[in-house]
């Protein structure tokens, strides 16, 4: 089914196709890996239901936002604000957004390349009949090794690159509408398989009976991150992907599907890993290497665990892929449209430039790992900097754009296809983007800086 294009853009064929690439692009590591890690670190359950209510009253408006301003604009972040806001300064957003895919995919194409890592050492035999201890420190070696983690990162980097060149329609629809949902899949039979190990009752607790008293400034500003993160807001992805959205299709429902399916894989991911924690005696607090220290250790327990253990590690490194071309895009379509680059040569600069930045991260786990600032290495810093503030930052200015500076005529027309469909929570979403979610983001940072 082909649609009219928009303006001669290319865009999404249908409404499946755009919630795949958008759930593809927020279904990633951010769930499976990054969501358990620090889930675990942030006291558990308190940590899961400060990061659904930020889920629900800032994120879906903030994507609903994005997409009014991505297809409304027709551009790049920043062009579509210099288009919906000409000579007004709302593009140094869109800009922001730009250096924030660059630090992010330098981080993210690096543990991206770790899935790479362990779905070879499956191939070959090397995860099984492993303790955890020795797990640990199969973790640990490889990160230290820095030669095979460039490696990974090199493949995975090129591998996005060749995606973006393909294009928006042949390279992202085609291979998001059937992976997503065969990791859905796996990831249930996951958690059966934890659930069903002796004390995963434990675990559970772990993840859905809150300790409020856990609650901290840290536990909301890193449930805020995650949220924006996960759900890949705050930096213009999804401006980006809105250009990409035809006039028919419905911003506020395909935002509410995305947001539900990106929440279900994250707490599945919690319900797959927590349990099988507890049970197989580990920590949840270990950090990042959480799920590639704990999940060999399940599928070894698993009949065909081997097996369930490379289509895991291949479609994990699927769904990552998924993301960072949707970070990519971001890059590529500002240096097209603003720079005049052919799309070729964008592609090129651009990852070129993010391998520079992402071999220096990989280092940081090994030999530059003594170069710390606020005692954190060049991966931690960037990711800290990134999901915790900037993306925040850009969404606080996003919702503050359309609540405010955005025509509400403009809005309406946006989400109601000029009047062809239903948008009656309007005027919930018009005092969510004008009050609720400034102020909300606003206090977690003043918290969290120690103002208030
Ligand atoms: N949302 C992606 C994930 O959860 C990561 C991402 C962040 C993608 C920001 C785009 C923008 O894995």
């Amino acid at each position: 089914m082909s649609e009219p294009v928009n303006n001669g853009r290319d865009s999404f064929s249908s409404r499946f196709a755009v919630i795949a690439a958008v759930a593809g692009s927020a279904i990633g590591l951010g769930n499976i890996w990054r969501f358990p890690y620090l889930t675990g670190e942030n006291g558990g359950a308190a940590f899961l239901i400060v990061y659904l209510i930020i889920v629900i009253s800032i994120g879906i408006p903030v994507m609903i936002s994005e997409f009014i301003i991505g297809r409304a604009g027709q551009k790049n972040p920043y062009g579509s604000f210099k288009a919906l806001a000409p000579g007004k300064p709302w593009y140094v957003i869109g800009l922001m957004g730009v250096v924030a895919a660059f630090m992010i995919l330098a981080f993210y194409t690096t543990v991206s390349g770790w899935t790479l890592e362990y779905f070879y050492q499956g191939l070959t035999g090397n995860l099984s009949g492993k303790t955890d201890a020795e797990l640990t420190v199969m973790f640990d070696v490889f990160l230290k090794s820095s030669f095979r983690p460039i490696l990974w990162f090199i493949i995975f980097m090129g591998f996005t690159a060749l995606i973006i060149l393909s294009g928006v329609k042949e390279g992202i629809e085609r291979y998001t509408k059937f992976l997503m949902p065969m990791l859905f899949i796996i990831l249930i039979a996951l958690c059966i398989r934890s659930l069903t190990l002796k004390g995963a009752g434990e675990g559970l607790r772990f993840l859905f009976y809150p300790d409020f008293s856990k609650i901290t400034s840290k536990v909301v500003l890193e449930a805020l991150g995650q949220a924006f993160f996960s759900l890949s807001i705050g930096m213009g992805t999804l401006i980006t992907y809105g250009s990409y959205i035809n006039k028919r299709e419905n911003l506020g429902i395909s935002a509410l599907l995305v947001c539900l399916a990106d929440t279900s894989v994250a707490v599945l991911a919690g319900i797959a890993i927590f349990p099988a924690v507890f049970a197989l005696g580990g920590s949840p607090a270990s950090g990042t290497g959480l799920v590639f220290i704990v999940l060999p250790g399940i599928f070894q327990k698993m009949p065909l665990g081997g097996f369930f253990q490379l289509i895991f590690f291949i479609l994990l490194a699927v769904a990552a892929l998924t993301s960072t071309i949707s970070v990519l895009e971001v890059i590529v379509a500002y240096l097209a449209e603003e720079l005049k680059m052919t799309r070729r040569k964008a592609t090129i600069a651009a990852t070129l430039m993010v391998s520079v930045l992402g071999i220096i991260t990989v280092l940081s786990l090994g030999s530059l790992g003594n170069f710390k600032i606020f005692e954190k290495n060049i991966f931690g810093i960037l990711e800290y900097l990134t999901s915790n503030i900037m993306l925040p930052v850009g969404g606080l200015f996003i919702v503050l754009f359309i609540g405010w500076s955005f025509s509400p005529q403009r809005t309406k027309s946006e989400l109601t296809n000029e009047g062809k469909v239903k948008a009656g929570y309007l005027p919930v979403f018009m005092f969510i983007v004008k009050f609720v979610a400034p102020v909300a983001i606003a206090l977690v940072f003043l918290y969290s800086l120690g103002i208030i």
